[in-house]
């Protein structure tokens, strides 16, 4: 049983708990995500990693309510416990394969999007503790909807930019303007840009850093359902191969990800019917290779 240590909400639908999940905190890397679970009835939800503290041996977790589950979530208490956390899974972001003297020598920027900023924030982080201050563009529709600004600030300071889309607070506009007036009207060069958010967002800023020549990552936790490979949620094409977000992932060169093809196979899978055609055209291909059916069932 995973205990509930804090619990505050960040914006409207939108809570951070700590847990006491000593194990995944010890081992946890900025990129991976855990799958949780409520209860025996609960649904399995994918989630990043927010934040973790190896010495006291929590982690922090930040969801959006948008379903039963998530809002049997929201209600859990100071001293609740959830049955399962599990993880961390798939890959760690790349930054952290690279030494502090080679990430030293890097411009990086992040684009974070809405709930994106919660994920962003151990990778932001992270890179402060190797010497490293990152550029960092959070966008959210509105101002009561930013989200970690403070702590985010604590690391980077005037390195971020938040954005809201009604021009409630800071930069009015999305984020892909805001990146675009950095680079083109403030000369910023970036060797490395991250984006993580809606992949509506992620499809766009790609496209934008692409145009601009800045290598770019997209995370895309987003298409997740079962989070180990064995439900085929997550199938999605990268350069010309296939690829399943949540073991071969969730980050890959935003560059080469069929971000069109990606987003409407979220939408067929949401159905039964849905799942069966999916299932039928993508044969063999269909499963992400749990290494139990040999992707074959
Ligand atoms: P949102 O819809 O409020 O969008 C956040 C920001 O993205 C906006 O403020 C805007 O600046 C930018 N954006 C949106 N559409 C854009 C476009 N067409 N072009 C350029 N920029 C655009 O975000 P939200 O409601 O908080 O998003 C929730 C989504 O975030 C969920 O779908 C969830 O799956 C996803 N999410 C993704 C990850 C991940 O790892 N990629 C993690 C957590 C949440
Ligand atoms: Fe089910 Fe990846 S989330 S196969």
């Amino acid at each position: 049983m995973y205990k509930i240590i804090t619990k505050r909400k960040l914006a409207e639908q939108i809570w951070v708990k700590d847990l006491e999940a000593p194990r995944v905190a010890r081992k946890c890397l900025p990129g991976e995500f855990l799958i949780v679970k409520i209860d025996r009835y609960g649904e399995r939800i994918p989630l990043t990693v927010c934040d973790y503290d190896r010495e006291k041996g929590t982690i922090a977790i930040v969801f959006q309510v948008v379903g039963s589950s998530s809002a049997r979530m929201a209600k859990l208490e100071v001293g609740d416990c959830f049955e399962d956390v599990v993880g961390p899974l798939g890959r760690p972001s790349e930054l952290t394969h690279k030494t502090a003297e080679e990430l030293q020598k890097m411009n990086i920027l992040f684009v974070a999007g809405g709930v994106g900023t919660a994920p962003v924030y151990p990778q932001v982080k992270w890179l402060k503790e190797q010497g490293v201050v990152a550029d960092v563009v959070q966008g959210a529709k509105t101002k009561d909807l930013v989200i970690l600004e403070e702590e985010m600030r604590a690391l980077v300071g005037d390195h971020l930019y938040v954005t809201t889309d009604d021009g409630s607070y800071g930069f009015h506009g999305l984020v892909t303007a805001k990146v675009e007036e950095l680079v083109e009207k403030e000369g910023k060069h970036y060797d490395l840009c991250v984006a993580i958010g809606p992949m509506i967002m992620m499809k766009f800023v790609s496209l934008l850093t692409k145009k601009l020549g800045i290598p770019t990552i997209a995370s895309m936790n987003p298409i997740m359902v079962d989070g180990t490979g064995m439900c085929g949620a997550c199938r999605l094409i990268v350069g010309d191969e296939v690829k399943f977000a949540c073991v071969d992932g969730p980050e890959f060169d935003a560059h080469l990800i069929d971000f069109d093809q990606a987003m409407k196979r979220a939408r067929m899978y949401a159905s039964e019917e849905g799942r069966e055609y999916l299932k039928f055209k993508e044969g063999k291909t269909h499963h992400g290779g749990c290494g139990n059916c040999g992707g074959q069932q």
